[in-house]
């Protein structure tokens, strides 16, 4: 039987770094459900296809292929139709326009297939927004990670600094609180709370506190 542990939270919580540490330890595989949002995003773009295409948005979903593939150093990289564009997908345009691509129901039911394929078949910590609330009801354990805005802003700048991405903190704290806003207001599969997820408010907590926190629980079952 495989297992699946859930991390949902706002931008910049620190999801994605606490959830890859805590899939390495467990030996299961890390799935970055917002990176298949973001890839999208970047062939949306590339395409020039305007944002209110919804229909065409929706095709392309379809005829997309998006992967999620380790490389040697254990690094997760994310292909579109064979290529990779880790990096492209962090780049600020994709990240101000992935919640209008995220919003649209037919989007949102691909990914949605897309993610469970991946939790039938082998044991997975998924991260996202709607992971425990929508995608995995019945997973085994299930997190909401949450920090201040400013402390979520201060992490997304030193996440782009590491990677060398060129940014304005200005616009990244405007972004996070306009996503955040379309990410929790949206018809289908908001971001919110699953009422069985453990709330840990990353604020004043280390990657390490926060990622021994959520072992803790799971091993403690
Ligand atoms: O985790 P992230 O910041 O890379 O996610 C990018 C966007 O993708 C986020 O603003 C909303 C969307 N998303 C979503 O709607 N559902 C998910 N499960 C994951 C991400």
């Amino acid at each position: 039987m495989f297992v699946s542990v859930a991390i949902d939270g706002p931008a910049g919580a620190g999801k994605s770094t606490v959830a890859k540490i805590v899939a390495d330890r467990l030996g299961y595989l890390y799935v970055d459900t917002g990176a298949m949002y973001r890839a999208l995003t970047w062939k949306v773009l590339q395409e020039g296809l305007p944002f209110t295409e919804e229909e065409e948005i929706v095709r392309l979903a379809h005829d997309t292929d998006i992967e999620l593939k380790y490389d040697d150093r254990q690094q997760l990289r994310v292909f579109c139709d064979g290529r990779d564009v880790t990096r492209e997908i962090r780049q600020h345009q994709v990240s101000q326009n992935v919640s209008q691509v995220a919003r649209i129901p037919g989007v949102r039911r691909r990914m949605v297939e897309l993610q469970r394929q991946l939790a039938r078949t082998r044991s997975v910590v998924m991260d996202g927004r709607d992971i425990g609330s929508y995608v995995l009801p019945d997973a085994r354990h299930k997190f909401f990670l949450t920090a201040s805005l400013d402390e979520r802003v201060r992490r997304r700048c030193q996440q782009l600094d590491e990677q060398n991405i060129p940014f304005d903190p200005e616009a990244i704290k405007k972004e996070i609180k306009e996503r955040d806003e379309m990410d929790r207001s949206r018809a289908v599969a908001p971001l919110v709370k699953a009422p069985d997820a453990r709330l840990i408010d990353t604020t004043c907590q280390t990657i390490d506190q926060v990622v021994e926190e959520i072992i803790t629980v799971i091993r403690g079952e």
